[in-house]
């Protein structure tokens, strides 16, 4: 059965539209162009690179990694190194190299003989003498030229993933970082590397600017909003198949609701379903959309002050997220502040370069929900 959830990546059937977007990522891919996914939060990019993947395994081997969750050089060496064995089917390599044995060495040779590789090919040693090295600078780039090694002596095609690189910003001395990556990564000829990131600015930056290491590097491409017509088809099967009626309308009215965002899309008709069958109902109607969006957004306020926390002791962020949320003019709201004009700006942009602001037409805050949320604060 098709299901609707979120938190989880959309998986599988559960995947929608999308066509265009993946098809060009894949040409890219295929031609050994690298490719940098842009969007702010809950757009859907994680989807779409599992889908990738999905499509892929046969053509690629596969090295995923999520900045979201590493919060050191080492961490993110170790990450690294992890997923590297694992993808030649040695798992858990850095737990077992804590406590060598025979036997670890034994097991490890004669899985390697399966895939006509040797102990020394997969620098097994090398790699437990990097990891007791205190140095974590050192270990990282160990590490960041490992998959290339070991893609050469697998004679095989590595898709590097690295999702959330926009989390780099946490780590320290991150310019010196990105250029190490950079270094190594454009002498390996046998990884191709697909990169997503929510901070728009910082993204671009990181892609476009001439004096950014990774000018030129990968191929930055906008991951759009969303349609109804992308979501009408699921709609109606899953409350279908619960022998619920939905309107007409019901995948439009969801999207201008939502503004497209994936997230909110599949949230909101989830609630709307959930709404309808704890009530027995087999009808639904716009004002269901309507209860079940407001469900939605009581469910998200954590989260917007979790998201918005990140901003605390930068009042006039706030002042311009308030002025933004009620349709006033940003700079207008800072004179009143005596923020000058210049300095209005500065702060704009630091917005955008989060991910929480986009200029399209005029400023404004690009989640829907968020804006309700500030708009309310007092
Ligand atoms: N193509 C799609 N088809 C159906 N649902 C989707 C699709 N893309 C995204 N979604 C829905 O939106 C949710 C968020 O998507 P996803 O996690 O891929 O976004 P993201 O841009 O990676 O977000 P984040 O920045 O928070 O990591 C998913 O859990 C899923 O419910
Ligand atoms: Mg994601």
């Amino acid at each position: 059965m098709i299901k609707f959830q979120t938190g989880k990546i959309a998986k599988a059937a559960s995947f929608l539209g999308r066509e265009d977007i993946v098809k060009e990522v894949e040409t890219y891919l295929s031609m050994g162009q690298s490719v940098v996914l842009i969007a702010p939060r809950r757009f859907g990019k994680s989807s779409i690179i599992n889908k990738i993947l999905e499509d892929n395994k046969n053509r690629y081997k596969i090295l995923s990694i999520d900045l979201m969750g590493i919060y050191s050089k080492r961490d993110f060496a170790e990450h690294i190194i992890n997923n590297i064995y694992a993808s030649i089917g040695i798992y858990g390599i850095i737990a077992k190299l804590k406590d060598i044995s025979i036997e670890f060495f034994k097991d490890i040779t004669n899985h390697l003989t399966s895939l006509k590789l040797s102990i020394e090919d997969i620098s097994i040693e090398t790699t437990g003498k990097f990891l007791k090295q205190t140095d974590e600078d050192k270990l990282l780039s160990y590490a960041l030229e490992l998959p290339e090694q070991i893609a050469v002596k697998l004679k095989h095609k590595y898709l590097f993933v690295i999702d959330e690189l926009g989390e780099i910003d946490k780590f320290q001395s991150k310019n010196e970082l990105l250029e190490k990556m950079r270094t190594i990564f454009q002498n390996q000829e046998n990884i191709v590397f697909l990169f997503a990131g929510s901070q728009y600015a910082l993204m671009t930056k990181i892609f476009t600017h001439k004096s950014s290491a990774f000018y030129k590097f990968a191929v930055p491409i906008d991951v759009p909003t969303m349609k109804a017509s992308d979501f009408q088809e699921l709609f109606k099967s899953v409350f279908y198949s619960n022998n619920i009626s939905i309107p007409k309308d019901f995948a439009k009215d969801i999207e201008k609701i939502s503004q497209g965002i994936p997230y909110y899309m599949v949230r909101i008709a989830q609630q709307v379903l959930i709404d309808a069958k704890l009530k027995d109902q087999i009808n639904t109607y716009c004002y269901s959309i309507r209860a079940a969006s407001l469900k939605v957004y009581t469910k998200e306020v954590s989260y917007f002050a979790s998201e918005l926390s990140k901003l605390r002791g930068r009042k006039y962020d706030f002042t311009i997220l308030k002025a933004l949320s009620q349709n006033i003019n940003h700079t207008k709201a800072l004179a009143e502040l005596g923020v000058s004009r210049q300095n209005a700006n500065t702060i704009i942009n630091s917005l955008i370069s989060i991910g929480l602001v986009q200029k399209r037409e005029r400023y404004r805050i690009i989640d829907p929900f968020m804006q309700r949320y500030i708009k309310k604060l007092v």
